[in-house]
């Protein structure tokens, strides 16, 4: 079958002059009202609209994640109650970090005076108020991205099977970018976010023996249960019995070895997180031309067979940006990176077990040291339905600590960047510690009477920090992390 022409690129001009800051949508727009809110109900078109705009329209809108839209009176008038709920509730916008610790710049929570102001709308009748009070629409692009790509890629139909236990696959495709390339925002659309658990990426200098176009991946001992029996602290298994398809085909090969594929986490589409922006720190990724994208990606299914047709999105820069973003790979896995800043794992992976019906179990709590002064600019707590809770604790060189994160609970549907501005210290030290529930209580646990293990389903277990910093456009990543 074709294995070529299915990536296509479509370049959708370098026309970047003006920034498109459509994730964030401007405040301003209304006339200043001298009449304060408790005077009068706030209306839909006055008061609620700009808050809505601000707070719930990148999923709320058509082709989105959000179940409904926000973008009219029409749309939104029939939730007025379930609004009133779930954002006096603070379920909506989903926002985890506790707002006693730190300071993060996509903060999208809603303040006190603005969960009043949406309640007392619907109390007094959700009304609709004078159109001519409404704030100018937001101009969200087309084609259901939320940043607004210069480039993009077309990954290959998936077929995803009804049901069964489908394990991490890799694929390599070349790189769009044909010349050296800053990105400055990355997007990854999932085609059918049901059955995505997570597709992933990273950039590789291209190799010889790296295949384009096909399926790989190798296979897991799994009990009955679907359980992996290694729990040697890995999630892919380094080698052994090696699957692989092409794409387009249903004929599948196996052979004993190691992957010929490597890569690649560092670009994450998972539920809740849906894209990556370096543009308000004035950042980007540096990728040389010419490389392969190593996809790393996991479906669920769901019990009904769909064809998955997943699209990424880049913006790049014009001019080389100040600063380089630079994430904290997971390491070991095939994912040498010989610019990783840390090898092997996140986590004592292999100390991850976890008693049965045990509701607060204490992870093995991962402790990285900074080598250089840097900036912290982001923190992307990830682990699986078990998890709990997660605090990143900073440790400075002098003995002072500070809570850097703090997420009470934990939700595995909501798997969010924290963005913020941190200067660390060299010799600085980050400690972060998960939590795990695995008692009847968590209504998401599977299976409260089994021990849990280190792993890559949703049903075993993992804890990564997953941090991101800015580094000077020429520096090497290996120079500021160190784990221990
Ligand atoms: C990051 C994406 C995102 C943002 C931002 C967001 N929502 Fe949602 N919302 C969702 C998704 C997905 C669901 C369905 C799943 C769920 O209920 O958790 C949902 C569900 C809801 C529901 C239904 C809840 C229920 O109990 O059935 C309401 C009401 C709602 N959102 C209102 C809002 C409002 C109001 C805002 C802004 C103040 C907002 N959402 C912001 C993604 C989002």
């Amino acid at each position: 079958m074709a294995t070529k022409g299915f990536v296509a690129l479509t370049a959708i001009g370098l026309a970047l002059g003006a920034a498109v800051w459509a994730a964030k949508p401007p405040r301003t727009g209304g006339k200043v009202d001298e009449t304060s809110i408790s005077d009068r109900a706030p209306t839909f078109y006055k008061d609620v609209l700009p808050l809505v705009q601000e707070h719930c329209q990148t999923c709320h809108r058509p082709g989105q994640i959000g179940p409904f839209s926000l973008l009219d009176y029409q749309s939104a008038r029939p939730w007025a109650k379930a609004i009133k709920s779930a954002v006096a509730a603070r379920k909506m916008p989903p926002w985890l970090a506790n707002p006693e610790y730190g300071h993060f710049n996509n903060d999208r929570s809603l303040n006190q005076a603005e969960i009043d102001t949406i309640v007392a709308w619907a109390n007094s009748g959700a009304p609709a108020g004078d159109p001519t009070d409404a704030p100018p629409p937001v101009h969200w692009p087309e084609g259901g991205w939320t940043i607004k790509p210069d480039v993009t890629v077309d990954l290959p139909p998936y077929p995803v099977p009804a049901t069964g236990v489908m394990e991490w696959e890799r694929l390599a495709i070349p790189s769009p970018f044909k010349e050296d390339t800053w990105v400055t925002s990355v997007q990854i659309l999932p085609g059918a976010p049901s059955v995505v658990h997570h597709l992933c990426f990273d950039f590789h200098n291209h190799k010889p023996t790296t295949p384009y176009n096909v399926y790989e991946w190798v296979e897991v001992p799994r009990d009955d249960a679907g359980v992996s029996k290694i729990h040697d602290g890995s999630v892919q298994a380094v080698e052994g019995t090696v699957h692989t398809r092409a794409v387009g085909s249903t004929g599948e090969t196996r052979r004993q070895g190691r992957p010929d594929i490597g890569g690649g986490i560092e670009y994450c589409y998972l539920p809740g997180l849906t894209f990556e922006d370096y543009r308000p720190v004035h950042a980007g990724i540096f990728v040389p031309a010419r490389s392969d994208m190593l996809l790393n990606i996991h479906y669920t299914t769901n019990g009904a067979a769909v064809m998955d047709r997943s699209r990424i999105g880049f913006t790049v820069a014009k001019v080389p940006p100040a600063k380089k973003f630079v994430h904290q790979t997971n390491g070991g896995e095939g994912d040498e990176s010989p610019e990783s800043p840390v090898g092997g794992q996140q986590q004592a992976n292999e100390k991850l077990a976890i008693p049965p019906n045990d509701g607060n179990y204490l992870g093995p709590p991962t402790d990285i040291t900074f080598k250089k002064d840097t900036e912290l600019v982001s923190l992307r707590p990830h682990a699986h339905v078990r998890g709990k809770s997660v605090r990143y604790t900073l440790i400075y060189p002098d003995g002072r600590e500070k809570v850097v994160l703090d997420v009470p609970h934990y939700d595995f549907n909501w798997q969010l960047t924290y963005r913020t501005s941190l200067k660390i210290p060299k010799g600085s030290r980050m400690q972060v510690q998960f939590t795990y529930d695995n008692s009847r209580s968590n209504k998401y646990n599977p299976d409260p009477s089994n021990w849990v293990y280190y792993g890559g389903q949703s049903w075993e277990e993992m804890g990564a920090p997953f941090l991101g910093f800015l580094m000077d456009r020429n520096a090497k990543e290996e120079d500021v992390l160190e784990e221990r």
